[in-house]
């Protein structure tokens, strides 16, 4: 019988960490930092470079699940590149008030992103798949409200993200039930800049 086996992965920015998932049940799940003793995971809490992937977490989520990388059906990622790429890109309010920042972001987020696309790539060369997996990128607040609904037990709910950093929001919220999750607002990413000044 068919079995959907979903690999997530986070590791855009901290806390890098994997999970298993077949048939909706969580097999396995684990942070990379319990693996490389790297507090979050990794050096820096801004994407550098697709090596920062966690691929120790993720070795030891197949191991457990007793399944390969090839086994995988779908790897969802908790992060949408193209998204951020164009919120990056798009934000004329940050280069007219603060151009530095502009380029910073451009730098450390929008070019970052523009290699994620070859996740898949380094997934199959790293654990040996014969390979490349499907990879699905899922928008940064969705994961985070799924992550939580989806095992807080209850029938419908509201969802509160209260994040540092989307890909273009800092707080999201959304009403959620069996079937759906509908974004009922969210508070742009630069008012979370502005509020560390
Ligand atoms: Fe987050």
């Amino acid at each position: 019988m068919f079995k959907l086996k979903i690999l997530g992965i986070a590791s855009f920015y901290n806390n890098a960490s994997s999970s298993l998932l077949v048939d909706g049940k969580v097999i396995a799940a684990a942070e990379e930092e319990r693996f490389n003793r790297i507090k979050q995971g990794k050096k820096y809490n801004f994407p550098i470079s697709l090596t920062d992937l966690p691929f120790n977490s993720i070795s030891y989520c197949l191991e457990e699940g007793g399944i390969s990388i090839d086994d995988v059906d779908i790897v969802a990622y908790g992060f949408d590149p193209a998204k951020k790429i164009s919120a990056c890109l798009n934000d004329k309010e940050t280069l007219q008030d603060d151009g530095q920042a502009f380029f910073v972001n451009l730098f450390n987020y929008a070019i970052p992103s523009l290699e994620q696309p070859r996740i898949s790539y380094y997934l199959k060369k790293r654990l040996n798949g014969k390979k490349e997996p499907a990879i699905e990128f899922i928008d940064h607040h969705v994961s985070h409200a799924a992550s939580s609904y989806l095992l807080s037990g209850f029938a419908e709910s509201l969802v509160f993200v209260n994040d540092g950093s989307g890909e273009e929001d800092c707080i999201s919220t959304f009403i959620a039930n069996d079937n759906e999750m509908i974004k009922l607002f969210s508070v742009p990413r630069k008012h979370f800049q502005e509020s560390i000044r």
